[in-house]
């Protein structure tokens, strides 16, 4: 009967080793008995941007990216995006199975009554200038929060841990309302208890000289389906920081600060901006063919097409483009989105792109939709980073709890200078 393992044979010399294999992997450290000498250290596998390298094992986030599926906790994201919300989602994310009537009223009221921040945040906040970009400050203030409660340090305490992971899910709307109201110079909004999640976010960002704001019902529930599609993704690149900065013991807000970082980045959570400053660019549908061309030179990328792990439409985007005519209804249309669909039809019939298995992903229509809300282009990674929040957080947890993880600290191939002596400056 076959047998899951590996027969190596080392041809340096001639050794066979079995090396067994689990759910699909063979463990890298079992490389380590393959030595030529002794006293040599072993082989190592070498895998730059973790492209083919299993980091954790974890039950929060499933993708099948040949077929395009994605679950969390094993609940498809179309169903949740259809009939859950996002505190919803984010407690399954959590606790790893949907909550009860009277668990999500529990967490539902946890969440509302952390939203509150230490007024010298704000004060904080004042310190930068007029223009900074909203993700800049969001990752500061959210790494700040950390000096604000020192018993966060208490990772290994369940109860805290619960505490904090209430804190950034709350806290996270209110640091990117404010980063919003100064960037428009406009007094910051306390939050609004009697108002949802979503709306209350809404709320912190738009309400003017009126008593008491009272959010578009069509956009709260668009937006809120989108924080339930940003909730979660697996190991992309600011899950791994959230894991690898968390695996130091630090506290959660340092490590979610870090994952802030990483989703900043245009390959990443900035791309849903890199989308839309590209379709201002394109300007016309005209002007589609040559920018394809440029693309295909090498002269710039599509960007919100592609991903390391979907080579198929990626699911998301199909809920999001289907969205967008809701918003549309509701508040006009973006005329951007002619120009991304064109892009989209001329792009999935071109080989280059066919070739490469590049689709849209959740960047590609998000844009379009943030904008015609009426947000500035760099305040939609900042609603990514409210929505991840929640899958960071369950991430960070799941890393905490998993007793084969350790602190992260991967090895390298030195290619670099052999030992030589110094040399005084005057010999230089
Ligand atoms: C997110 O990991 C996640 O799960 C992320 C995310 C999440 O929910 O957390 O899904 C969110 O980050 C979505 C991705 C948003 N980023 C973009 O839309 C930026 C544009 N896309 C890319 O830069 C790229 O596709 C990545 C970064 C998303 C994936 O990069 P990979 O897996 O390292 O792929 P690659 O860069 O090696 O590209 C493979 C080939 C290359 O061509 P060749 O060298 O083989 O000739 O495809 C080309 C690339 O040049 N390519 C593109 C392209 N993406 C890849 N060419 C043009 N336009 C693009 N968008």
């Amino acid at each position: 009967m076959a047998k899951d393992s590996l027969t190596i044979t080392d041809n340096r010399t001639g050794k066979t080793y079995e090396l067994p294999v689990t759910h699909g992997t063979i463990r890298a450290l079992d490389l380590r008995q393959i030595k030529v000498e002794d006293d040599d250290f072993g082989l190592m596998a070498y895998d730059p941007a973790f492209v083919n390298t299993a980091s954790c094992k974890s039950r929060i986030t499933f993708i099948d990216g040949e077929r395009g599926i994605l679950r969390y906790r094993g609940y498809p994201i179309e169903e949740l995006a259809e009939r859950s919300s996002f505190l919803e989602t984010a407690y399954l994310l959590i606790h790893g199975e949907l909550p009860t009537r009277s668990e999500l009223e529990m967490f539902t009221h946890n969440i509302t009554y952390h939203t509150m921040v230490h007024e010298n945040i704000r004060k904080f906040i004042d310190g930068f200038r007029y223009d900074a970009h909203p993700m800049g400050i969001l990752t500061s203030t959210v790494a700040a929060l950390a000096t604000y409660y020192p018993d966060a340090k208490n990772v290994s305490d369940p109860d805290s841990r619960r505490t904090q992971m209430y804190r950034v899910i709350a806290k996270m709307p209110t640091l990117a309302a404010y980063a919003y109201r100064h960037r428009r110079g406009l007094p910051a909004i306390q939050p609004d208890n009697d108002l949802s999640f979503t709306g209350n976010f809404l709320s912190m960002l738009f309400r003017m000289a009126e008593p008491r704001y009272t959010p578009n019902p069509a956009i709260e529930r668009v937006l809120d389906v989108l924080f339930i599609l940003h909730a979660d993704h697996e190991q992309n690149c600011s899950a791994n920081a959230m894991r690898s900065v968390g695996s130091s013991q630090v506290d959660p807000y340092s490590a979610t600060a870090a994952a802030c970082a990483a989703l900043y980045g245009p390959l990443h959570g900035g791309a849903n901006e890199a989308v839309v400053r590209m379709l201002n660019k394109i300007g016309h549908v005209r002007n589609i063919p040559e920018f394809i061309e440029d693309v295909k030179a090498d002269r710039g990328r599509l960007m919100g097409f592609g991903h390391r792990v979907y080579k198929n439409y990626d699911p998301r985007a199909k809920v999001i483009k289907r969205l967008a005519y809701e918003v549309f209804d509701a508040v006009g249309k973006n005329p951007l989105i002619d120009i991304a669909l064109e892009l989209e039809r001329i792009a999935l019939q071109d080989d280059y792109f066919v070739e490469r298995k590049l689709y849209p992903n959740v960047d590609f229509y998000s844009g379009i939709i943030y904008q015609a809300m009426g947000l500035p282009m760099d305040v939609f990674p900042v609603l990514f980073a409210i929505g991840r929040s929640a899958g960071w957080l369950a991430q960070w947890e799941e890393m905490l709890g998993d007793s084969e993880q350790r602190i992260a600290r991967p090895r390298q191939i030195y290619l670099g200078a052999e030992r030589r002596e110094y040399v005084a400056i005057s010999e230089r």
